[in-house]
C-alpha cells in the first residue's frame, strides 16, 4: 500500500486577504519567520520594523502599548506582565547599585516591600517621606539620589501628593520623577504634562477593567529611558503575554465612559455614606471635608476619580458584620473592576503593618477601600446602607 507522505506538520502563512479583520487579532506566535539572515539582521538593526520572538515584543502588546500611550500623550511606552513588573522594569532598567529612591510612604504595598525588602539586596536604597509634604521630599534627597517616586493619590487612605512641589524639585536637583498613576488614571491627571519623567500603571486596575488580565505599563519622555526599560523587560523577562494584551485592548476601549460613570457614582454614594451614623469618617477627594480637597482640585480638577475610603465605627466584628451583609458587593483585595469592590486595608494591603502603624495611618480596624464601578448609583447607595444598617445588630 503506498502511503501519502505529505506531512500535515507544514508550517503556513495567514491566507492573504484584501479585507482586514476589523478586531485586533491575536497573536500567539512565539516566533516570527524572516526572508534570510540579511532581512533579520535589518530586523535587529532596527533598519526594517518585523517581530522576531515573542518575548522582544509582539504585536498585541504594541497595539495596546500605543493606545495607553495616546492616553497618556507620550509614545513608545512598555507593557510588562503586571504592575510590579512596570515597578521592576524601571527600577532595574534605569538605576544601579548605590543609587538612591526617595519615594511616598503610602505606596502600594507590593511596592513598599520591592523598596525596602529587594532593591538594597542590589544596593539601591530608599527613603520614604510623606509626599503631601514636598519639604520633605526636599530633605531627603542626597547626592545618590537618582529617582523620586510617587503616587499622586495614596493607597488606601487617599492623600494628594504636593505633585506641583515634587516635580520642581525633581527639576531644579535634575532627578527622575516617576509617578504610579494606576488610582488616578490618564482620565483624571497626566503626569508627563506636570512634570512628571515618567508615568506607569498597574494596567490590571482600572485601565483593562475587568479582573481577568495582570498586566503593566511605563512610558517615559525621553526615548532613550524607554529603551533601556524596554531592555529591562525582553532581558528579566517581563514581557506580557498576547492574550493578555487583546484582552486589556477590549476592555481599555470602554475604559473613558467606565471612569465617568464609576466616578459619578462615587461622588454621590462618597455623599450618602457620609450621612450616615455608623461612619466615623468618609474620605473621598471630592468632599469639601477631604484634608486636602484644595489641592485635589488643583490637581485632578473635576476628576475625583472612583476610590473612596472610610472608617467605620467599631471594630474588626463591625468589619466583619458589613462584609458579610453587603452580599451583592464583592470583598476582594483588588481595584477598578467595573463592578464595585470593598477592601479592608488591615486584613490585606496593610497586614504586614503593626496595629499602633496603621492606627497612626488611620487605618483602623473599621477601614474600608471602595472602589465604585459602574452599577445603577441609586440601588449602590441602598446596598450599602442596608449592608451598614446590618453591621448595628
Ligand atoms: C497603585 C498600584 N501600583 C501597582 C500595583 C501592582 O500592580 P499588579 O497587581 O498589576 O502587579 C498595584 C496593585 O494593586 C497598585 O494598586
Amino acid at each position: 500500500m503506498t502511503r501519502n507522505h505529505k506531512s500535515i506538520v507544514r508550517r503556513t502563512t495567514v491566507p492573504s486577504s484584501v479585507s482586514a479583520p476589523l478586531s485586533t487579532p491575536l497573536f500567539t506566535a512565539v516566533a516570527y519567520t524572516s526572508d534570510d539572515a540579511d532581512a533579520l539582521d535589518a530586523q535587529y538593526e532596527g533598519e526594517t520594523h518585523g517581530y522576531t520572538y515573542a518575548r522582544e515584543g509582539h504585536p498585541n502588546a504594541c497595539v495596546l502599548a500605543e493606545k495607553i500611550d495616546w492616553l497618556e500623550g507620550t509614545s513608545g511606552g512598555v507593557l510588562t506582565s503586571s504592575g510590579m513588573g512596570a515597578l521592576g522594569a524601571i527600577y532595574l532598567g534605569l538605576l544601579k547599585t548605590g543609587d538612591h529612591i526617595v519615594a511616598g510612604d503610602q505606596l502600594y504595598g507590593r511596592n513598599l516591600r520591592l523598596l525596602t525588602q529587594e532593591l538594597p539586596k542590589m544596593g539601591i536604597t530608599t527613603t520614604l517621606v510623606d509626599p503631601t509634604d514636598a519639604g520633605q521630599v526636599a530633605n531627603a534627597i542626597t547626592p545618590a539620589t537618582k529617582m523620586i517616586l510617587v503616587e499622586a493619590v495614596s493607597n488606601p487612605t487617599l492623600r494628594i501628593a504636593d505633585m506641583e512641589g515634587i516635580a520642581s524639585i525633581s527639576k531644579d536637583k535634575d532627578i527622575l520623577l516617576v509617578v504610579d498613576n494606576t488610582f488616578t488614571t490618564p482620565a483624571a491627571y497626566k503626569p508627563l504634562e506636570h512634570g512628571a519623567d515618567i508615568t506607569m500603571h498597574s494596567v490590571t486596575k482600572l485601565l483593562a477593567g475587568h479582573s481577568d488580565v495582570t498586566l503593566g505599563y511605563a512610558a517615559a519622555k525621553d526615548p532613550a529611558l524607554n529603551r533601556a526599560m524596554m531592555d529591562a523587560v525582553v532581558t528579566w523577562g517581563f514581557t506580557p503575554a498576547p492574550f493578555d494584551c487583546w484582552q486589556a485592548e477590549r476592555g481599555l476601549h470602554s475604559f473613558q465612559i467606565r471612569f465617568d460613570r464609576a466616578q459619578a457614582n462615587a461622588v454621590r454614594l462618597a455623599d450618602a455614606l457620609a450621612e450616615l451614623p455608623q461612619m466615623d469618617a468618609v474620605l473621598y477627594p471630592g468632599r469639601a471635608d477631604h484634608p486636602d480637597h484644595n489641592r485635589a482640585r488643583a490637581i485632578l480638577g473635576d476628576h475625583p476619580g472612583n476610590m473612596i475610603s472610610f472608617r467605620l465605627k467599631g471594630g474588626r466584628t463591625e468589619a466583619n458584620r458589613f462584609i458579610r451583609a453587603a452580599k451583592h458587593i464583592p470583598f476582594a483585595p483588588t481595584l477598578g473592576d467595573i463592578a464595585t469592590t470593598i477592601s479592608h486595608s488591615a486584613s490585606s494591603s496593610h497586614r504586614a503593618l503593626s496595629p499602633k502603624e496603621r492606627e497612626a495611618l488611620g487605618i483602623t480596624e473599621g477601614f474600608f477601600r471602595v472602589s465604585v464601578g459602574v452599577e445603577d448609583a441609586n440601588q449602590l447607595i441602598s446596598e450599602f446602607a442596608k449592608a451598614l444598617e446590618e453591621t448595628k445588630s
